[in-house]
């Protein structure tokens, strides 16, 4: 989700990979600045940015039917990447929605936990590794690889270690450009994930154990999805990307936030070994641990993965006192409405705790905190995130001890998800 800022915005750092301005720092500068909606592009489309619960629930809820998911960047998606579930509208969409959606019912989240554990085992033996000749580990690298696998696991019921590295690895340098055909990072990312997409389904096509009910079954069941080659590799491409770019974001940076806070880290990880005593936590150990859940939304309040959420006016429209002419693009920042002082107190600031306040949460106006989106396309991988981030933070909390090694604080930067500007350096020891 590159996007070009209003130039008259501050000067911005510059962003890795040719991403050029640094999108998320000047949004924010913007919102202090320009208020609650204000125009945050130059050229055309003319773009909004609005940053105000009651506006979140005007676009995204009470207008859906009036805003539409054909923005630039969503159109260019579509055409490059993938047209599927993340893109499509109208019945098309209903339809991809209503055969995918049991796919992600509460009845297969114990499977889901179970791959968790089994993948965050697999890490640690890499990572004991790393921990015993004391050589740092490159985090985010690491958090892609594993929930790119987790994801495949559990969407697909395929082993995706063979493409692991390839798909994070070329993805990573491919989405700074990510719809600029002209790049070539970007060309040679856009084969890789449609050969390795392809290569998924042929897998899942050789499994001998018959139909199981996850993602992937659903879509080779269905005549109608299954219909072209291209369709199927579409809701690969777009249920992998949008499953395990998002839960990466969230277990890095909530795992840096570990790092830098460890009076926090210390006393999550104390409660979790009250809860478990000596075995991994477990998805039944969740409910008994509100602080790792505080800990999880505090992260994804500072990081929301999708730091914005864009929609096309299909009719002229008014929000608060400002015009909204037909064709305008309206959008909605998570990273901004997450920071806004007047929801929350020293917002800046990773403190779980006010997500363990009772009374705050009354308080606080719906639509300020809304990392899965809003509305009817709200994220259709919620149940699943939900249960992943914590066990896979929990149960890497209780092996080990984290220590930052890189100098000064890494700065996120605004792409498809908000990853980190620079590698983030971590020393591991045994917790
Ligand atoms: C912490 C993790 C995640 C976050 C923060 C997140 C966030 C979001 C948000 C904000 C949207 C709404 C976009 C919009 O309104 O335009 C969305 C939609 C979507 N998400 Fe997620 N997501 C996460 C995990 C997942 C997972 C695990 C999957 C799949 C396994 C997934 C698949 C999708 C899909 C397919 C859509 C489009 C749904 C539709 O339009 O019907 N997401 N996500």
């Amino acid at each position: 989700m590159t996007i070009s800022i209003d130039t008259t915005a501050p000067p911005a750092t510059s962003g890795q990979g040719g991403a050029g301005r640094d999108p998320l720092r000047v949004l924010a500068i913007l919102a202090r600045r320009k208020g609650d909606i204000f125009v945050y592009t130059t050229g055309q489309p003319q773009s909004f940015l609005v940053n105000r619960p009651e506006y979140v629930r005007h676009v995204l809820v009470d207008g859906a039917d009036r805003y539409s998911k054909d923005t630039p960047i969503n159109a260019g998606f579509a055409t490059t990447i993938a047209n599927a579930l993340l893109t499509s509208e109208g019945a098309t969409w209903r339809r991809q929605r209503s055969l995918m959606q049991p796919a992600f019912s509460k009845r297969n989240i114990p499977a889901v936990a179970t791959i968790v554990g089994e993948q965050v085992g697999r890490l640690a033996a890499r990572w004991d590794q790393a921990a015993a000749i004391g050589a740092p580990i490159d985090l985010h690298a690491d958090t892609t690889q594993l929930m790119f696998r987790i994801t495949s696991l559990a969407l697909f019921h395929v082993d995706s270690e063979p493409w692991d590295a390839q798909m994070t690895d070329i993805l990573g340098k491919a989405l700074p450009v990510l719809t600029d055909v002209s790049q070539r990072p970007f060309r040679v990312a856009q084969i890789a994930i449609w050969d390795i997409s392809q290569r998924i389904v042929e897998a899942r096509k050789a499994q001998q154990n018959g139909h199981v009910d996850d993602v992937l079954g659903r879509l080779l069941q269905s005549g109608d999805i299954n219909a072209t080659h291209r369709a199927l590799r579409d809701h690969v491409v777009t249920m992998a990307l949008s499953g395990y770019e998002t839960t990466a974001s969230v277990i890095t940076w909530g795992l840096y936030m570990l790092a830098q806070h460890p009076d926090v880290a210390e006393q999550l990880r104390s409660q979790i070994a009250d809860v478990t005593g000596e075995r991994t936590l477990a998805l039944e150990d969740l409910r008994a641990l509100p602080y790792l859940n505080a800990v999880v939304k505090e992260t994804m309040r500072l990081y929301p993965p999708a730091w914005i959420i864009g929609r096309r006016a299909l009719e002229d429209d008014r929000i608060g006192e400002t015009d909204i002419p037909a064709g305008s693009v309206v959008a909605v920042s998570p990273y901004t409405l997450h920071r806004h002082p007047r929801y929350w107190p020293d917002p800046d600031r990773f403190d779980p705790r006010r997500f363990m306040d009772e009374r705050a949460e009354r308080d606080r106006p719906a639509f300020t905190y809304i990392p899965f989106g809003a509305g009817p396309r709200t994220c259709i991988g919620t149940n699943f995130a939900q249960v992943e981030a914590p066990l896979v933070l929990g149960q890497l909390l209780q092996r080990y001890r984290m220590r930052l090694v890189n100098d000064g604080e890494v700065q996120p930067q605004g792409i498809f998800v908000i990853v980190p500007q620079q590698p983030i350096h971590i020393a591991l020891s045994a917790a």
